[in-house]
């Protein structure tokens, strides 16, 4: 098997220090392995398979020694100006932000969902938003079977999806600390807003949803509306989501589906307690899915509670899957 060079870009960040531990527990065929950030992290020593290495600044000429994967997770105007450029040098991007999700250039992948969509890239492959990775997870046998008319999403989202930042606001907002990431405290608090407003009032976290389902499902004529809320967790993304068919269902014969699918774990066991939690789900790879019932105010619909850890399948695990399926391809 062919050994590859591999880049993390933005190694210093809540996603890409989780890029590093799945990269370690993945164990992929790397035969030299770059770290990169800001200036303001350069020098700054990474430990990877035992080893000591030093972060280094991203600039134009990063990606001149013959890397073939770069995970990008350092915000969207990083992915916008650097992305072109690793790509122009032969490495395939595998990019975390929201820069590139949309082009229809570029594939929107999530493994378990559309991995054909990864052979007609063209250098950048781009990961979807955490909230839709594990909302389709769950939604893609559905479709499968019983074709989807409808999806409303009503997400609890964790404060780690707003980065170190994110994470230090709930920390030292629950010491009586302002906030300082969000525009009002989130300890004791949910925050109907995440990322900015749009002119016809949704955020652009809801649009996201909207047009990634559609994108990643292949189906346009989708209709999908969301309401995304940062709630405070610290980490794992909790989803309603209420599904309508075009076709009737038998709920065992849906649970079944869900039991079959690929990264999905079914837990629900409503009479033990049993459904899935932003804590149980915290620090594991798989989708987690329960309180599957039918949506008695349809014709034929369900509604289901999805959780995921967003830092690892919302955004590490799933790009280092990308590159694990990019690495088979090269080597068929
Ligand atoms: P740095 O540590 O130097 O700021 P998070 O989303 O958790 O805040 O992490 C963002 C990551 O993106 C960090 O590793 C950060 O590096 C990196 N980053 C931010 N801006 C740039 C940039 N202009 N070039 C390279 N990396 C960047």
């Amino acid at each position: 098997m062919k050994k590859i060079n591999l880049a993390v870009v933005g190694a210093t960040g809540m996603v890409g220090r989780t890029f590093i531990k799945v990269l370690e527990e993945r164990n992929l065929p790397i035969e030299n392995i770059y770290f990169f950030s800001s200036s303001r992290s350069a020098g700054s020593k990474i430990t990877f398979n035992g080893k000591e290495y030093t972060v280094e600044e991203l600039t134009e000429t990063s990606f001149d020694r013959g890397i073939d994967i770069a995970l990008f997770s350092a915000g969207g105007s990083t992915s916008e100006k650097f992305s072109p450029i690793a790509a122009s040098k032969g490495c395939v991007v595998v990019d975390n932000s929201s820069q590139w999700r949309m082009d229809p250039a570029v594939p929107l992948v999530v493994p378990e969902v559309n991995p054909q969509d990864i052979a007609w890239h063209k250098g950048i492959i781009a990961n979807p938003n955490c909230s839709t990775i594990q909302a389709v997870v769950a939604l893609k046998p559905l479709h499968d079977k019983y074709k989807i008319k409808r999806i409303v999403y009503s997400t609890y989202q964790a404060v780690s999806g707003a980065g170190m930042k994110g994470y230090s606001d709930l920390e030292n907002g629950l010491k009586g600390e302002a906030p300082k990431k969000f525009p009002h405290p989130i300890a004791g608090n949910c925050l109907p807003h995440i990322d900015v407003f749009l002119p016809n009032g949704y955020t652009k976290e809801e649009e996201k949803m909207v047009n990634e389902t559609r994108k990643i499902l292949g189906d346009q004529n989708l209709r999908v509306t969301a309401t995304t809320v940062r709630v405070p967790v610290y980490n794992g993304h909790s989803e309603s989501i209420n599904v309508e068919f075009e076709k009737q269902f038998d709920l065992d014969e849906l649970k079944e589906a869900l039991k079959n699918a690929p990264g999905l774990i079914v837990e629900d066991d409503p009479q033990n307690n049993v459904y899935p939690m932003a804590l149980s789900a915290s620090g594991k790879d798989e989708t987690f899915v329960g309180r599957i019932r039918r949506d008695e105010s349809v014709e034929s619909g369900v509604n289901l509670w999805v959780v995921a850890d967003n830092i690892r399948k919302g955004a590490a695990t799933n790009a280092v899957q990308i590159a694990q399926e990019l690495i088979k391809m090269w080597n068929k």
